[in-house]
């Protein structure tokens, strides 16, 4: 029986182990936090899937070339067969698991409209989809940690990889309330942390997902891939602590985007793209509100109280707590917002990383999406992400024994321990503040060489000072700690934009504002000593 590490417990890495558990190989399942505090619980709208005999104009080989379109072209063929073809079995298995899916009146699950696709395909639960695909994926998870197939761990935070002549053997984790290293050895390692939004601060995504992972294994030697595709959500409202999403569903179900010219209300979607305007893909959407010459709303106002209530229940419970605003008879205002990543661990169809026995899957790898993923395909990549990878380490053999880290591991403590408690005049509060605002406006929607330069530039003075940080008690020491990796991976992200000298998907250049055929393929990055290193390669290449 194989020993499988998986970091993350998300959709992604619950999938994972419940594979890898019914594969017969055991599975540990290690994450700082429960399963509920994950970033899966906030997925609001659906996940894409032909189903037989729900629409008869609708067909596995649309789903695929829309996904396709969507990512301008840069996604490869196979991949994206695979995971369209999946994912009716992947329902059926959600289903038989206990995720109750809304229906429609004739008793099938009922569908939602979501951008870029000519068809309702995508399958909900109210607007709670991640929430209750985590609820269903704990029970099924817990049966198996009774069998003892799956062990748990948490408060446990991925320090960095265990690697011995380019095979991962294990990983070192932080355990916080110790204050202290733990190995934990595997035959195969799988990464399934998420994606890197606390490097832009306020996002829809949970601040917890902190890219710390991709940027040290980067660190580390993996390649990173597309990371310059960052997706902006179109309908996102300000709160205190982060963006919350108006999912995609509002406008499926008929949701109107207006801005006032005056007092006359203009839909400037619909002007400009007709009657699907409102639900176009996330790139041409968010751009168009960001060019708006004012305040942008969303009116779901005549779907009518009984229909909002049902279906978009999480919308109209938030507008009231955070605008106090009624949407069955007020507009939203909404703004684009940081929301999903395209770009992370580069992986190839079975999900691996360069470097040997190392796996990724979810939001930190980049494999699916292309220049901008289709609304819908996020919960649909995880769950046959972490599939995918269970049933590739099961075809692949065993390791042997791994080598002796103990005095590597004493070292790395010793180093650790030492950086915690110096004291210098530089906040990591500051700097995580500084961090975001780079990226917030050296990168952000519309992107400028020269200002992706001015971003580098600042990036690199941060870096040189890092390992000189006040960890101050706003933030844990460990979040401290980790702000080498999440600068390194800023800096990636930076010179990964510069690099690509077209307009493509979610990345916009308004000094190269024409797409090129001479960057239709992927962005890959390593890292080697303090050099950057960018490349572009087809996928599906072999
Ligand atoms: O709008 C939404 O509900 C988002 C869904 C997604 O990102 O796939």
């Amino acid at each position: 029986m194989k020993q499988i590490l998986i970091i993350g417990s998300g959709i992604s890495g619950l999938t994972c182990a419940i594979e890898t558990a019914r594969r017969g190989n055991h599975a540990i399942l290690v994450s700082p936090f429960s399963s509920e505090r994950s970033q899966s619980v906030m997925a609001a709208g659906g996940i894409n899937a032909v189903l037989p005999g729900c629409d008869s104009q609708d067909s596995v080989e649309l789903h695929i070339r829309e996904t396709l379109k969507s990512g301008l072209m840069i996604a490869g063929e196979k991949t994206v067969t695979a995971l369209c073809e999946d994912a009716p079995h992947i329902i059926s298995w959600l289903e038989s698991i206990g995720v109750v899916f809304t229906r429609g009146e004739d008793g099938k699950p009922a569908r939602r409209a979501f951008g870029g696709q000519s068809r309702k395909r995508t399958v909900y639960a109210g607007a709670s989809t991640g929430k209750q695909i985590v609820t269903a994926l704990v029970q099924e998870a817990r049966k198996w940690e009774c069998s003892g197939r799956i062990l748990r761990r948490y408060g446990l935070m991925f320090h960095f990889a265990l690697i011995s002549d380019g095979v991962c053997c294990g990983a070192l984790f932080y355990d916080e309330i110790h204050r202290s290293l733990i190995p934990l050895y595997a035959d195969d390692v799988v990464i399934a942390t998420g994606g890197q939004n606390r490097l832009f601060g306020k996002t829809t995504g949970s601040t917890l997902c902190d890219g710390y992972a991709a940027g040290m294994l980067f660190l580390q030697g993996a390649k990173l891939k597309n990371l310059e595709f960052i997706q902006y959500h179109p309908t996102t409202i300000e709160t205190p602590q982060k963006r919350m999403l108006i999912t995609e569903g509002a406008r499926g179900d008929g949701g109107r985007l207006y801005y006032l010219d005056g007092d006359r209300r203009v839909y400037f979607m619909e002007d400009k793209y007709g009657e699907k305007g409102n639900l176009m893909p996330r790139d041409i959407v968010s751009k168009c509100i960001y060019d708006a010459p004012s305040q942008v709303y969303l009116d779901i106002t005549f779907l009518g109280e009984e229909k909002i209530r049902k279906n978009l229940r999480e919308v109209y419970d938030l507008c009231l707590e955070y605008l106090g605003l009624d949407v069955t008879r007020q507009s939203i205002p909404v703004a684009p917002s940081v929301h999903f990543f395209m770009g992370g661990l580069a992986v190839d169809i079975r999900h691996r990383t360069n470097i040997r026995k190392l796996y990724a899957i979810g939001e930190c790898a980049s494999i699916y999406h292309g220049a901008n993923r289709l609304g819908g395909n996020s919960l649909l990549a995880a769950i046959h992400g972490g599939r995918a990878a269970a049933a590739s380490i099961a075809e692949e053999d065993a390791s042997g024994s791994a080598p002796d880290f103990s005095s590597y591991i004493r070292e790395q403590e010793a180093l650790l321990l030492h950086r915690l408690e110096s004291r210098s005049p530089f906040s990591a509060v500051y700097m995580q503040n500084s961090l975001a605002q780079i990226m917030n406006e050296d990168l952000g929607i519309l992107r400028t060489g020269t200002k992706l330069k001015a971003g580098m530039e600042s990036l690199d003075y941060y870096l040189s000072v890092c390992d000189r940080i006040l960890y101050d008690s706003d933030v844990s020491p460990y979040q401290g700690y980790s702000l080498h990796a999440m600068l390194t991976l800023g800096r990636a992200i930076l010179t990964c934009a510069q690099a690509r000298r077209e307009t493509r998907g979610a990345h916009i250049r308004d000094d190269f504002p024409q797409r090129s055929d001479a960057f239709e393929a992927c962005s890959l990055i390593s890292y080697d000593n303090g050099n950057y290193r960018v490349t572009y390669e087809r996928e599906d290449k072999d």
